[in-house]
């Protein structure tokens, strides 16, 4: 690794923000309070090749959903209507055609895709939809590095007023933390080339994308005690049970797969 790398990320709906690290870790954690010290970094993120890389692995996505889930289900306040979070193939899908493309930008329009298991094809909508994007200089990455890096704009966020605090972006959080949101796919490519932003390459472009619409002057959850109000949702289709800390739908209790409940996955 060169002493000068940058990290970017980017969120859907105009939000940029910019970290740069210098050649190691940063300290300025050590100040935060001790309620806040959910969102510290959680060490030295190892750093993986993504040269010609175009998709995640299995392994991969297992753990972006896990960590997606383990941080949901940390929210502080508690969350009244977390729901957890399953990997969608037509999201993934999504979210590589819009990093092959290269743009280093936000996509133009998003998909929203909405429950109707009867009728495949007819739930793609296009409208705007969550995304969170991660950009880093040459070829390297780290899933841990992206999740806790859009995580931890949380510190900045405060619910109780709705406001992230002036100069500083709480996009991300906001975005990954959306209760309403059931369903997540996440797709890398290395570009030698943006056609749209002017971040330096080549470069790792990583997007995740999510199934509920995204309002930025919205709360991301309902603060209350957890799982209080996971029953009878928007779209159809119910999440009424709970499980470590998050709602899931009957196909998720009956199967049994999921999110262990594991939060030792953050680091934190
Ligand atoms: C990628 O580029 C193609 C060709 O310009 C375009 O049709 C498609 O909508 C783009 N994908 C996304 C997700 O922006
Ligand atoms: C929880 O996750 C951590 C970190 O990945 C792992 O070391 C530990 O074995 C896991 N615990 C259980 C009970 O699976």
């Amino acid at each position: 690794m060169e002493a000068k790398t940058f990290v970017v990320c980017l969120l859907a709906l105009y939000f940029v923000c910019l970290v740069s690290a210098k050649g190691g870790r940063r300290e300025g954690h050590k100040k935060l309070r001790p309620s806040r010290s959910i969102y510290r970094r959680p060490g030295q993120f190892r750093l993986s090749s993504s040269s010609q890389k175009t998709s995640f692995t299995e392994e991969e996505k297992s753990k972006l959903l896990n960590l997606h889930n383990a941080y949901r289900s940390m929210v502080i306040p508690q969350a009244a209507n977390m729901r957890e979070l399953i990997w969608d193939k037509d999201l993934e899908e999504f979210a590589k055609d819009h990093v092959q493309n290269c743009t280093g930008a936000h996509s133009h329009r998003s998909m929203v895709k909405r429950w109707k298991p009867n009728e495949p094809n007819s739930w793609k909508e296009w409208s705007y939809m969550g995304e969170v994007l991660y950009y880093r200089y040459s070829h390297w990455y780290s899933i841990e590095e992206a999740m806790w890096m859009w995580w931890s704009e949380g510190k900045d966020y405060d619910i109780t007023t709705n406001t992230c605090v002036k100069g500083k972006e709480c996009g991300h959080y906001l975005v990954m933390t959306t209760a309403a949101n059931s369903r997540v796919g996440c797709s890398i490519n290395v570009c030698q080339k943006f056609s749209v932003s002017k971040y330096p390459t080549p470069a790792t472009f990583m997007a995740c994308v999510y199934d509920a619409p995204y309002f930025h002057t919205d709360r991301p959850y309902k603060v209350g005690d957890v799982c209080s109000e996971c029953t009878r949702q928007k779209q159809g289709y119910h999440f009424q049970y709970c499980r470590h800390q998050l709602c899931i739908g009957p196909e998720q209790r009956f199967r049994k797969v999921g999110f262990s409940g594991n939060t030792s996955v953050t680091g934190i």
